[in-house]
């Protein structure tokens, strides 16, 4: 579990009025998208795929941000949606789609186009525009499966998907998955994630994950634990 607060205080004096409140590169999940989410996470309780959707919403938006030819209400849904058709294959199959050495393909297929459609019934519910609904039915609808990227917002929501498996909740949750200890999940993501991605700054992205993950599995740096 990430810490949220602190253990110790070693300096001894509180410095919390010095800290700012809206600095640039924090992101809030609010509005029109904090809606789209609670129809969704109902649907993401299985694999820890709603944490999933929670952190790859943060790594499009920061995404976006170098990209203002994409169009932010069809990137941030999309990625919301993208994996709620996982409700609709069984829970003990779920994983089996997508092991390593073994992979279902028809259930890859079966949660894009289940996704594809509860999707739409979720943004018809909420009025989001028809014509961009179209588009993110498109990009949930492959974004598995499809080798090309649609455009560039099919690009940013295939990156942010992806790049997550190499942050700290994506090791942890690729290691509980397949019963692998971290150095072995930081190997398997890399092969998985690096020479896949469209994007330049989700390759940035997913370089330095797996640089300061490479340093948490060093022997050095383990020896320092507990000090
Ligand atoms: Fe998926
Ligand atoms: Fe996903």
């Amino acid at each position: 579990m990430t810490k949220l607060q602190p253990l110790a205080n070693q300096y001894g004096h509180d410095v919390s009025t010095h800290v700012p409140d809206h600095p640039g590169g924090v992101i809030a999940l609010q509005g029109r998208d904090a809606a789209i989410w609670e129809q969704a996470a109902p649907l993401l309780a299985v694999r820890d795929n709603d944490a999933h959707t929670l952190y790859a919403y943060a790594l499009a938006t920061s995404f976006l941000a170098a990209h203002p030819e994409a169009e932010p209400a069809i990137v941030l849904p999309a990625i919301l949606l993208h994996d709620i058709g996982w409700s609709q294959v069984p829970p003990e199959e779920v994983l089996s789609a997508i092991a390593p050495g073994g992979g279902r393909p028809d259930l890859v297929l079966l949660h894009e186009k289940e996704g594809s459609r509860l999707a739409a019934g979720i943004l018809g519910d909420l009025g989001h525009d028809a014509g961009h609904t179209q588009r993110i039915l498109e990009i949930i609808d492959g974004h598995d499966s499809r080798r090309e990227a649609l455009g560039i917002d099919d690009a940013l929501v295939k990156d942010a998907d992806k790049t997550w498996r190499l942050s700290p909740h994506g090791l942890d949750t690729v290691m509980d998955w397949f019963g692998l200890d971290r150095g072995q999940a930081l190997r398997l993501c890399s092969a998985r994630v690096h020479g896949h991605l469209f994007t330049d700054e989700a390759r940035a992205v997913a370089r330095a994950f797996s640089a300061v993950e490479s340093a948490s599995a060093w022997d050095q740096r383990r020896a320092l634990t507990g000090r």
